[in-house]
């Protein structure tokens, strides 16, 4: 089932998740239904706050990365299975000179800005049975699960931008929020006016 996507300007997107336990609700179901909304919106990375929910979990399929010529072959090869479910994730280390990529979010149609971030990551999180890993990332994939993970702390990749940048967006993502934008998979608008 496809779930609506949280657009900007809700508040879900600014609170900390919780942790979940192997008891949590229906689990199974959420992530089928997040990968199916991710991968309907041609995304790379979906996090918990951006379906609603409130908690600490986000899914990553780089797949659509693998077709970047840009990239070198190996990277492209990661890329193209990475594919992984993060539980209670903890960034526990990251690393290297900052690099700059073009962001996106599915939650921000339409805006797509430099971020700058390091390279190298070291993460423990719980897998779908809830064994606990401790794995090292780089590049790209690394770079997708920070952007996720920052999703469950609240933080939106907007909020690195420069106060220029920011005051320059801000009517963008005022429009957001009251959903002026067109998009062309399932969205939830937070102050979308109702027609009367
Ligand atoms: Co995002």
């Amino acid at each position: 089932m496809i779930l609506p996507i949280i657009a900007y300007g809700d508040p879900v997107l600014r609170k900390k998740g919780k942790e979940i336990t192997s008891a949590y609700p229906n689990l199974d179901a959420l992530l089928d239904n997040m990968f199916e909304t991710m991968n309907t919106a041609y995304g790379v990375g979906l996090a918990a706050p951006q379906v609603g929910l409130s908690i600490r979990l986000f899914i990553i399929d780089t797949k659509p990365f693998s077709e970047d010529e840009t990239l070198d072959k190996d990277e492209r090869a990661f890329l193209e299975s990475f594919k992984e479910i993060f539980i209670n994730p903890e960034i526990i280390e990251e690393t290297g000179e900052e690099w700059a990529f073009n962001e996106g979010c599915l939650s921000i149609p339409d805006i797509r800005e430099d971020v700058l971030r390091k390279p190298l990551i070291k993460i423990k999180y719980q897998d779908r049975d809830f064994k606990t890993h401790i794995k090292d990332f780089k590049g790209l994939a690394a770079r997708v699960i920070q952007h996720e993970y920052d999703h469950i702390e609240g933080v939106l990749f907007t909020d690195k931008l420069s106060s220029l940048k920011k005051r320059l967006l801000k009517g963008k993502l005022a429009n957001i929020s009251k959903g002026k934008i067109s998009v062309d998979y399932k969205m939830k608008f937070p102050n979308l006016k109702k027609k009367r």
